[in-house]
């Protein structure tokens, strides 16, 4: 149980992916999530027969009754509307758990007496998928003060994860980094697979193939970091090769130009950093990534660091 008896009972304002996967991973960890609602109130009853305990309510007004702490894990452009018209009381807590939002979005619920809080899991949590399974060792990152902090500091102890805090004006940043691990990635991945139903192949095929190279790659940089993990062509210095790929790029899938230019311009810049690469083997690299017909008339440096 918590030390902090005044936050017993926990709500939920949002049944969707980030409220399911904090409500279950809460629960199990000893929480008593006690009152769930959304917007239909279907996904809301979905959740709340996963736990113990946790009833359906009809509107959020009423979970904002019966709870000490509640969560706002409607979408961000939500939250500041919803948490305004709720009847927060003096010593409830009311935390939102927007990656790119500051506490200002609570203002509504600070005025009322509510203590304010923010709850940012540096996780994905997919639609239908149960991410209470990698949840374990995320990151998440915290915005409050007094026992509120400490409250949520605890909790994310308790589902065996970190708390950082990040700056208000770092925010943006912060953010920008979460996009970057995990849907550019995606994005990443989903254009490599363009690739191969370019030569034939059914995106599963292709999927079967680039996941599992994908996966060894996210093994290296676990035990490796990113510079020594990456392999491949920029790595060695093979400016012909990038030539070919820019060419056959052009010709067959010339919408991927843009993002293997700027992606390949960025690993040359971190390989070069690396020391794997002498500078001169960096410039012809340059030279064929800027030298693509259809880019010829825009050219881009990876970057002053050398
Ligand atoms: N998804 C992620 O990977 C992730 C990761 C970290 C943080 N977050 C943050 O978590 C928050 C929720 O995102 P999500 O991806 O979980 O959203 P989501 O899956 O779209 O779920 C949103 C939930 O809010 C409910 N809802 C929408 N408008 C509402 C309203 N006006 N009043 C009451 N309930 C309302 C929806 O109800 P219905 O089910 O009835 O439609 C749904 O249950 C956001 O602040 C997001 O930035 C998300």
């Amino acid at each position: 149980m918590s030390k902090y008896r005044a936050f017993d009972r926990i709500g939920f304002v949002g049944a969707g992916r980030t409220g399911t996967a904090l409500a279950t991973a809460m629960s199990a960890a000893g929480y008593r999530v006690a009152a769930v609602a959304s917007r239909s109130g279907e996904s809301a009853t979905a959740l709340a027969r996963q736990i113990p305990g946790c009833s359906t309510r009809p509107s959020a007004r009423e979970v904002v009754e019966m709870c000490d702490v509640v969560l706002l894990t409607v979408p961000d452009d939500a939250i500041a509307g919803v948490a305004a018209e709720l009847p927060w009381r003096n010593g409830q807590a009311a935390v939102h758990c927007s990656g790119a939002l500051s506490l200002e979005v609570l203002e509504g619920a600070r005025r009322q007496g509510a203590m304010v809080g923010g709850l940012h899991p540096y996780q994905t949590f997919p639609a239908g998928l149960d991410a209470t399974e990698w949840l374990p060792g995320s990151t998440f990152a915290i915005e409050s003060s007094g026992e509120l902090a400490r409250w949520l500091e605890e909790l994310v102890q308790r589902l065996e994860c970190r708390a950082v805090t990040v700056a208000a004006e770092d925010r943006p940043l912060y953010h920008a980094a979460a996009v970057m691990g995990c849907g550019f990635v995606a994005t990443l991945l989903d254009t490599a697979g363009g690739l191969w139903e370019t030569m034939g192949f059914s995106r599963e095929e292709a999927m079967r193939a680039i996941l599992s190279l994908a996966t060894g790659t996210l093994r290296g940089i676990e035990a490796q970091g990113t510079r020594a993990a990456a392999t491949g062509p920029i790595t060695r210095g093979d400016s012909g090769t990038i030539r070919k790929h820019m060419e056959a790029l052009a010709e067959r899938m010339p919408e991927s130009l843009p993002l293997y230019r700027q992606a390949a311009l960025s690993m040359v810049g971190m390989v070069l950093k690396q020391g794997t690469i002498t500078p001169e083997q960096a410039r012809h690299m340059e030279d064929a990534l800027n030298a693509a017909p259809a880019l010829a008339a825009e050219p881009v440096s990876a970057g002053d660091e050398r």
